[in-house]
């Protein structure tokens, strides 16, 4: 199968994931971090920069069913399960839309959990209905293929690092399941929007974290490839597939012109 892109240490594949993984050899990635479409857009509302808006991010966002959506994520994270390496981990993020059905999945596929991490987003958007409370966190994953395998955590440097923004995180003391992150920095949509792009200090911590310099990582759903910008910079290898042009368009432009000046905060 031919490459949408290939430059480097970087590839990335147009098509529905469930197809493009069929061809990736089995057991070549070392870490999978997977974005997956919540299917949350059912037209609810949200606060923008103080204007109602649409929580609609696409037709690809879009439930088919509890039923239906929970077979789609069976059927990605087995193909996930295939391309990982025995010793390989993966994390998946999500909101309560999703979380669960992947969490169940997980188990029922034989991985183990490592954590669920709390990402909580000090400026989340405020709740318009006044129902119920503000939502201001998505949830990740983090578990292992195989639960006899030694995985890769850097347990020191995620003691030691210096991790700005986040309050919850203490100077020289574990890091604790609770992360305080914000959401993308306008400097992060230079190139174009995507509608559920992740903030780079997300990717920066779970990489740094949970892989080496030089291992290939895989990101099923890449959107705007928040994933590959940070797999890039710490010298790892990425491999990265979406349904949409425009979105893998936009990641190329952010691949060309990673530089330290520019998306750079490393
Ligand atoms: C939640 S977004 C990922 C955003 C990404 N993490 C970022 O930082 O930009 C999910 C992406 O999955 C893509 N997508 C949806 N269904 C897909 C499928 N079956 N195969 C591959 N990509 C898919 C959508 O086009 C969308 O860009």
């Amino acid at each position: 199968m031919s490459p949408y892109y290939q430059k480097q240490n970087a590839t990335l594949f147009q098509g529905n994931c469930l197809d493009v993984l069929k061809h990736l050899d089995p057991e070549s990635v070392d870490m999978v971090f997977a974005d997956p479409p919540y299917r949350l857009s059912n037209n609810g509302i949200s606060c923008q920069n103080g204007r109602v808006v649409s929580v609609n991010k696409g037709a690809w966002d879009k439930s088919e069913g509890v039923e239906k959506d929970f077979h789609f994520h069976e059927q990605w994270i087995r193909a996930c399960q295939k391309v990982l390496k025995p010793q390989g981990t993966i994390w998946i993020s999500g909101t309560y839309h999703s979380i669960y059905a992947c969490g169940f999945l997980l188990q029922r596929l034989g991985f183990k959990i490592l954590n669920d991490i709390c990402w909580f987003k000090p400026n989340a958007a405020p709740n318009m209905g006044c129902r119920c409370f503000t939502a201001s966190h998505e949830t990740l994953l983090w578990a292992k293929k195989d639960p006899k395998a030694k995985h890769i955590f850097h347990y020191d440097l995620m003691k030691n690092n210096v991790w700005p923004g986040d309050d919850i995180k203490k100077h020289n003391k574990q890091m604790r399941s609770v992360w305080q992150i914000s959401t993308p920095k306008k400097s992060e949509k230079t190139f174009g929007k995507h509608p559920t792009q992740k903030p780079l200090a997300l990717l920066k911590r779970i990489i740094l974290a949970s892989t080496n310099k030089g291992d290939l990582i895989l990101d099923p759903f890449t959107g705007s490839s928040t994933t590959g910008v940070i797999a890039l910079e710490l010298e790892r290898s990425f491999v990265g597939i979406d349904v949409n042009r425009d979105y893998l368009d936009l990641s190329i432009k952010r691949f060309e012109h990673l530089h330290p000046q520019h998306e750079s905060f490393l």
